[in-house]
């Protein structure tokens, strides 16, 4: 299934964030979107995710409308979401962090869906009772991408992957974005590190004061760096 965003416009407060931008997350493969801070990575993510409101435009599934649909409705549809940030719930361990996810899904399609989480990551096995709040900086991201893919969506939006973690951290967690692509999930990875996004990814849009300044494939941001450094250098103001 195909994500099309056509025409999305996000405000926040009375600011427009996120100005008119179509894009595409195709099934089957990364796709990522680079920027500098500010740019509207995240409100765009929430705006997807249904917890920020877009002002004007549409989010479709294959065609069927999301656009207003409440966060839970828009999971259930396929689109699963892992904000920016980290938020797992500190005082619950590993298994019950899981278990919210699962929360809404019929129990069958719970177990299935934790245990697919825990094939990706085994190393959480070994973390199960461990509460939240003492788990590293990459074990953390481990759950809250378990979190994501329990309900098996399929559109992954991840916002931030390797935001503060090692970079032997990034090395382990990467890969299992491309596995999950390979599987046939489309993933929209947003990424600090261009490089490790452009890695992986095949189509690259760079957001720049809440447009799209870059829409083409992540090879040729590869080839021509210099492309992203002047959409990153150039400041238009809001
Ligand atoms: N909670 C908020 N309330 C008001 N403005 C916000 C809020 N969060 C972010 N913004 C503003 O929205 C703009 C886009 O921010 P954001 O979507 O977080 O960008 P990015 O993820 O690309 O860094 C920025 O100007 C930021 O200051
Ligand atoms: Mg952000």
């Amino acid at each position: 299934m195909t994500l099309s965003l056509e025409g999305l416009t996000v405000a926040r407060g009375t600011r427009d964030v996120v100005r008119d931008v179509s894009l595409e997350i195709p099934p089957g493969e990364v796709t990522t979107l680079l920027g500098p801070n500010g740019a509207g990575k995240s409100s765009l993510v929430l705006a997807v995710a249904g917890v920020l409101r877009p002002r004007s435009g549409q989010v479709r599934l294959d065609g069927v409308d999301l656009t207003h649909l409440a966060p839970e409705r828009i999971r259930a549809a396929g689109v699963a979401v892992v904000p920016e940030g980290r938020h797992l719930l500190p005082d619950l361990t590993v298994a019950d962090n899981l278990s919210v996810a699962t929360f809404s899904m019929d129990r069958e399609a719970a177990v299935r869906g934790v245990e697919y989480a825990v094939e990706l990551f085994p190393e959480l096995k070994t973390r199960w009772k461990v509460q939240g709040r003492y788990l590293s900086g990459g074990e953390q991201q481990m759950v809250v991408l378990a979190q994501a893919i329990v309900s098996r969506p399929k559109i992954l939006l991840v916002d931030e992957l390797s935001l503060g973690l090692a970079p032997v951290v990034v090395k382990r967690l990467v890969p299992v974005l491309a596995s999950l692509a390979e599987t046939g999930i489309g993933v929209l990875l947003i990424e600090q590190f261009a490089h490790v996004a452009l890695s992986l990814a095949r189509t690259a849009y760079i957001l720049e004061g809440g447009r799209l300044r870059y829409h083409g494939t992540a090879s040729e941001l590869r080839d021509h760096p210099e492309l992203l450094r002047s959409a990153y250098l150039l400041r238009t103001g809001t």
